[in-house]
């Protein structure tokens, strides 16, 4: 395969109808998927056909990287405009990004767990939940260090998502040496492989359902090594520790919130 001049001259040659903002993302991602670089120059090539009077907000989305939906609303003290992301605009970027089901379900896992602990903190559950829905959302496109989490941290700023949110995620890949040092950074690194864990022994149970995983199982299978091999224990007791709760009492309370949404896991 060759270069971008190759590429070039092959569409030309073939005359395909395209426009230049098309031909533009062709060259500039000839093997791969585009770049956040290539779409976002693809997309201020774009703005160029749409007359500012007739597509200004549109226009304006589009050039900074924003959905419409961040564009307008009352102006957030630390964006400048309105970054209540709602549940189903956060389900929509994650279905953007992830093809993977499994992907899917590891959220909403996450994202039910991080709801418990909000509740039992008494902390914001709306927030809490998009910390764990979005925590993933661009391991399937990044998945190697250091690019997970940073990738994506730099698309949910772009659409002007509250920047605690993404603080929150960040520190949940140990790359970014960042501290857990805020009751959401612990309980997102708390539930994330404990959340993966114990759907993991729910699949493997004769019934396959959460509602015959307990504590102990959980326990059990956490001493077998072969088990579930990619799961860090330490990072299950660590959070624990760094939640300061029992580790019967933090197993207990993930389990229950999963079974809060086993229809939609499946489990
Ligand atoms: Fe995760």
């Amino acid at each position: 395969m060759g270069d971008g001049v190759g590429v070039k001259r092959t569409v030309e040659h073939q005359g395909e109808a395209k426009t230049p903002t098309q031909r533009s993302l062709t060259f500039e991602t000839p093997n791969s998927r585009p770049t956040a670089d290539a779409m976002q120059q693809f997309a201020e090539s774009s703005v160029r056909y749409f007359p500012a009077r007739l597509f200004g907000p549109l226009r304006s989305a589009v050039l900074s990287k924003r959905p419409p939906w961040a564009a307008s609303g009352a102006p957030n003290d630390r964006n400048g405009y309105n970054s209540r992301m709602t549940r189903d605009q956060a389900i929509h970027l994650l279905r953007e990004y992830v093809v993977s089901e499994s992907l899917i379900r590891h959220a909403l896992a996450v994202e039910a767990s991080m709801r418990a602990y909000a509740r039992h903190l008494n902390e914001d559950e709306e927030r809490w939940g998009l910390v764990g829905l979005l925590h993933d959302f661009d391991y399937e496109r990044w998945p190697e260090p250091p690019h997970h989490t940073r990738e994506g941290a730099i698309i949910l700023r772009g659409l002007g998502v509250d920047e605690e949110i993404i603080e929150a995620i960040l520190p949940h890949a140990e790359w970014n040496e960042i501290p857990r040092d805020t009751p959401l950074k612990k309980a997102l690194f708390a539930v994330d492989e404990l959340s993966g864990f114990i759907t993991a022994v729910a699949y493997v149970r004769s019934t396959r359902s959460l509602m015959d995983v307990d504590a102990r199982s959980v326990r059990k299978k956490m001493k077998d090594k072969a088990f579930a091999r990619a799961v860090r224990r330490e990072d299950i007791t660590g959070g624990a520790e760094l939640l300061e709760v029992d580790l019967d009492e933090h197993i207990e309370r993930c389990i229950a919130a999963l079974r809060g949404v086993r229809g939609e896991l499946g489990l």
